[in-house]
């Protein structure tokens, strides 16, 4: 059995494409459509009941586009709503969570650091995971509040993306972590300056391509593949400016911070 739909994921704005990248290259024979909630960015800032409100919002376009699966690509909006959406959608659902456990398998010092929004920190996901995996072992939790704002908005390559994330590798290099999380999609475009500042004794985690076998474990699963000789097509939609997206993708692909995606971009009305 084949199932010719796109498999769908949302973010608040841009952080999820890195998640999308990941998830191209495991099913090549896919079509993908994102949408970038842009218009309601950050989620990071918000109560968990505004982000379930967003998110279920998120899921009705991807349905409306004829999503066979959704990936949460948004480690906030996992954290507020990815029971929710489970209990409210028949499609399967995909979500996000911290690598924490990894994490804690893999350091020497015994001290970790998450990177996150504070809605992922704060919420119950987080806890149940640090709960059960990280006993014994040191979590830092950083709330790196404005760092995904300042990649949404001016990207990896921005002079406050640098200072910001310059004062977090400094707070991480001074707590004796040798393990990094990356817990908010948006951070994976800032990853190789990330290892630049912290040097090559840290390790780094982020979750994209854990997320990107996941999801292929899930479309195997449920009989959802894509049948073979398809088209293969990335959309691209936004609930803010078509044209800001386009711009911010094009010069991701051109700075070798996203594969090039040969979207087609749409504009959403919520
Ligand atoms: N990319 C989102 C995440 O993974 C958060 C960015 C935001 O605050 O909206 O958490």
């Amino acid at each position: 059995m084949s199932h010719p739909g796109p498999i769908g994921m949302f973010d608040s704005g841009i952080g999820g494409l890195s998640v999308l990248a990941a998830a191209r290259s495991a099913l090549p024979g896919e079509s993908f459509v994102y949408l970038a909630d842009q218009a309601s960015f950050p989620y990071g800032p918000r109560s968990a009941a505004a982000v379930r409100v967003l998110s279920e919002r998120a899921a009705r376009v991807l349905l409306e586009e004829g999503a066979k699966v959704i990936v949460v690509a948004c480690n906030t909006a996992s954290a507020h709503a990815l029971a929710h959406l489970r209990r409210t959608f028949d499609v399967p659902f995909v979500g996000l969570v911290p690598a924490v456990k990894p994490a804690a398998l893999q350091t020497h010092s015994g001290v970790v650091a998450v990177l996150a929004t504070e809605g992922t920190l704060g919420g119950a996901l987080f806890h149940a995971v640090r709960r059960e995996f990280a006993n014994g072992v040191r979590v830092l939790e950083l709330a790196a509040n404005g760092l995904a704002s300042a990649i949404e908005r001016g990207g990896p390559w921005a002079a406050e993306t640098e200072d910001l994330l310059a004062g977090y590798c400094g707070d991480v290099r001074r707590s004796g972590a040798d393990v990094v999380v990356l817990g908010c999609t948006h951070y994976g475009f800032v990853r190789r300056r990330a290892q630049e500042l912290l040097g090559d004794d840290v390790a780094i985690l982020d979750t994209a391509d854990a997320v990107a076998r996941q999801l292929a474990h899930v479309v195997a699963e449920h009989r959802l593949a894509a049948p073979p000789g398809g088209p293969s097509a990335v959309r691209l939609l936004t609930t803010g400016s078509v044209g800001d997206l386009r711009r911010t993708v094009e010069a991701l692909e051109r700075a070798g911070g996203l594969p090039s995606l040969g979207a087609e971009y749409a504009e959403v009305r919520v």
